[in-house]
């Protein structure tokens, strides 16, 4: 992981796709992480009356020097998207668009050098540029014509594409996209692989909206969905608790793993959905590992009892727990054992089980 990637997305991705018979372009092989615009500046163009939220050349280089300087490139966050209102509203004399002169005064071609002049990789020799498709518009046909989008269709098309709401900062939204992507589970999970990637949009994490806990879940869900990571905030307002949360590196094993498998939801009661994902490394050629999500999207402590050799674990040898938090090992289980365990108030556990 030696270059970041730099990416514009645009509105017009849609009429590109139509040329695109089939999605063969080799990337995304696990789901994107890194920092996207759109979420805590939004359009970020009024940035004499809102300097905090300015979308400009500054802030965007700003990014890039933190995830090289602060741990976040070597965590594996390595796109910086840049989502809508980065161009002047008029196309130049040639139809092409043209970033906005005040704040993009040197243009985006500047800010793509910027991140090799810092010298991670050799990103500038691939002349091919390769270009991660981002779609939207499963969210449109489900959402504003009520219909189903035919997700093969999506899949062969687009690297990740956006099925529901867009994400607000505030935990409201978080707990209603975790919501979401249970009930739409048997929908989704078949269409979900390296390559092509369901997006339940942006981690609201460091926008000072959610509590530690509330982070851990959203952090938890969405790596065991094998979603993008796509941060959007500002970088100086991440609190050392999430930053060390984000650069989690058992965390993000879950997350990136090359399997890339949905982790799928069982209501363990009315209040608590356990995730179940089966993930690498592997025991020999035989054996998977397992990640276990306990979540707690209410505001009552609850105690819940659950046999993990029940959800497809198969090593007669048993398992060890390790609490992903803590990266400490718990105990050893074997297959009929149960773990009883305390979820607290909108809170998450996460176990990842290896086979002995
Ligand atoms: C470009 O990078 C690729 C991958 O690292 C490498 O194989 C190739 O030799 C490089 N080409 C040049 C001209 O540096
Ligand atoms: C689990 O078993 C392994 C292998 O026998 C052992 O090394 C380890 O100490 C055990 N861990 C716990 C927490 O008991
Ligand atoms: C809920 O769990 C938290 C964290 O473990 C604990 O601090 C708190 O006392 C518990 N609350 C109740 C009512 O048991």
């Amino acid at each position: 992981m030696n270059s970041f990637k730099v990416l514009f997305t645009l509105a017009f991705f849609v009429c590109l796709l139509e040329r695109v018979k089939l999605l063969d372009n080799g990337l995304a092989r696990t789901p994107p992480m890194g920092w996207m615009s759109w979420g805590y500046y939004m359009c970020g163009d009024n940035c004499l009356d809102q300097p905090h939220k300015c979308l400009d050349e500054e802030l965007i280089l700003s990014v890039v020097d933190t995830f090289y300087n602060d741990g976040y490139q070597e965590a594996g966050y390595e796109y910086i998207v840049i989502d809508d209102c980065w161009s002047e509203r008029e196309r130049d004399s040639d139809g092409r668009l043209v970033p906005d002169r005040n704040r993009f005064p040197h243009g985006m071609k500047f800010i793509s050098d910027y991140v090799t002049y810092i010298k991670f990789g050799h990103y500038l020799n691939k002349t091919e540029r390769p270009i991660v498709y981002s779609c939207s518009w499963p969210y449109y046909i489900e959402f504003k014509h009520n219909k189903t989008p035919d997700y093969s269709k999506v899949s062969a098309h687009c690297n990740l594409w956006r099925n529901y709401h867009d994400v607000y900062t505030s935990w409201p939204s978080v707990r209603d996209i975790v919501n979401h992507y249970k009930m739409a589970y048997s929908t989704l999970y078949q269409h979900h692989g390296p390559g092509g990637w369901n997006d339940p949009d942006m981690l609201i994490i460091g926008t000072e909206s959610l509590t530690e806990s509330q982070s851990r879940i959203q952090l938890s869900v969405f790596a065991m969905l094998s979603a993008p990571l796509l941060l959007s905030c500002d970088m100086t307002k991440i609190t050392e608790y999430e930053r060390s949360l984000l650069q989690n590196l058992d965390l993000i094993a879950i997350a990136q793993d090359p399997l890339g498998i949905m982790a799928q939801p069982y209501e363990l009661t009315y209040f608590i959905t356990l995730w179940v994902k089966k993930h690498l490394p592997m025991k020999g050629d035989k054996y998977h590992s397992f990640s276990f999500a306990l979540v707690n999207l209410y505001r009552r402590n609850f105690t819940v009892s659950f046999t993990p050799g029940s959800y497809g674990l198969q090593s007669k040898d048993g398992y060890t727990v390790m609490d992903v938090f803590t990266g400490n090992y718990l105990r050893n289980i074997t297959l009929e054992d149960s773990i009883i365990v305390t979820v607290p108030f909108e809170d998450v556990i996460l176990y990842t089980l290896y086979a002995l």
